[in-house]
């Protein structure tokens, strides 16, 4: 876990912190919104990939990736959100930031992390390219009509022993 000088950590979701997350869901985007159930299930399949920022026991922040059964090299970046109240004040970054820098411990097989956002999300974008992602497609109705998504992909360094 990374613990920053402000008093918040970054790291793997708790059992009990699944309800906070969802509620963070509704605040953070528009409907639709993965449901607390999505959450249960990432929490039961992929718990090393599900992380939180929190500070005084309190969630600020949270991104979930799923593996792909087949590409185990690849990783999708499924959902990623700081609460309002909490955002532009680096969250976002110090999350992503300590993730990755964790992932390659954590999923050792993994190279490549890619995920879909908004074209209009220019908070989004722009953390993604200073994270390394890049734009690598775009799908006009990726979550049916009118739902535009660019596809952005960052490559993974091994970690060397
Ligand atoms: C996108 C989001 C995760 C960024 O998190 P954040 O904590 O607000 O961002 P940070 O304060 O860490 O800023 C990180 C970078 O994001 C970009 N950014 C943040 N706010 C921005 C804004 N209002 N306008 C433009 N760029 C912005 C900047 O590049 C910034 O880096 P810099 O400060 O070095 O310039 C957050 O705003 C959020 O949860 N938005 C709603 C949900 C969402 O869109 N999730 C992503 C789905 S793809």
């Amino acid at each position: 876990m990374t613990q920053l000088s402000a008093g918040v950590s970054f790291g793997p979701i708790a059992k009990d912190e699944l309800a906070a997350v969802a509620e963070l869901e509704v605040t953070a985007f528009p409907p639709p919104v993965y449901p607390v159930f999505f959450f249960r299930q990432a929490f039961d399949l992929w718990p090393d990939l599900f992380w939180v920022a929190r500070q005084d026991g309190q969630i600020l922040a949270y991104l979930v990736c799923g593996p792909e059964f087949i590409a185990s090299s690849r990783l999708s970046l499924m959902s990623f959100a700081v609460a309002p109240q909490a955002q532009g004040q680096g969250l976002g970054k110090g999350l992503l930031h300590a993730f990755l820098h964790r992932l390659p411990i954590i999923a050792p097989q993994v190279r490549q992390i890619w995920l879909t956002a908004d074209p209009d999300n220019l908070p989004a974008l722009r953390l993604y390219q200073q994270h390394g992602f890049v734009i690598s497609g775009e799908e006009s109705d990726y979550y049916g009509a009118g739902y535009r998504r660019l596809v952005l992909t960052a490559e993974i360094a091994a970690k060397n022993c």
